[in-house]
């Protein structure tokens, strides 16, 4: 208990690293949280217009997620990985350093998923990437992305991590309590308009 009580502490502090604010104060796009949605994550960065800026948002938001379960794994085994998982995207959506006002999951979701079982982190990019291409809607694709990746991880041959993946769904809709208000309005912005 005590090695998952470590790995609790180890994946909240790299979860709680906003890297779309960093990214955006060092690529001198300004204050993240006064743009757009005021959201800290790789959808908001795009809304400032820069392309590069928000890639690499989502990069290294999906790659803290999946750094740590891989490292928490290979060093202390399977549930080791899985607890650092849980701690990074509450270090992401919570994190101290923003008085615990951060981001909304997604791409740590995805990162946590790609490690914890590839074909299952595939699946759920996959997903994601297709509704936002065919949607152009992020937070629709994203919730919908989360919802169904219980049901790929079943499909895959991955029922290990269902409850994993159940419990980041229930998370990510609540991170996203004001994206549904304003997708049930109809007045959800798509990507690519600001
Ligand atoms: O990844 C977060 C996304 O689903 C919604 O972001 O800025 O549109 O609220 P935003």
């Amino acid at each position: 208990p005590s090695v998952l009580l470590l790995w609790l502490v180890l994946g909240y502090a790299l979860g709680s690293i906003p890297f779309g604010i960093v990214v955006a104060r060092a690529m001198g796009l300004g204050d993240l949280r006064k743009v757009g949605s005021g959201n800290i994550g790789a959808t908001n960065v795009l809304r400032t217009g820069n392309k590069t800026a928000a890639l690499l948002t989502l990069l290294l938001d999906a790659g803290k997620g999946a750094a740590i379960v891989l490292v928490a794994r290979a060093l202390a085994g399977e549930d080791a990985g899985q607890v650092a998982g849980v701690a990074a995207f509450l270090g992401h959506c919570f994190p101290v350093w923003l008085r615990f006002k951060g981001g909304k999951g997604v791409a740590t979701f995805l990162g946590i998923l790609l490690a914890a079982a590839w074909p299952l982190g595939l699946a759920a990019c996959a997903t994601w990437l297709a509704l936002a291409l065919a949607l152009r809607i992020s937070s629709l694709s994203a919730l919908a992305a989360a919802a169904l990746s219980p049901l790929w991880a079943w499909l895959l041959g991955v029922p290990e991590v269902i409850a994993l993946c159940l419990a980041l769904t229930v998370l990510i809709f609540v991170r996203h309590a004001s994206n549904i208000r304003r997708l049930m309005d109809g007045t959800e912005p798509r990507i690519g308009k600001r």
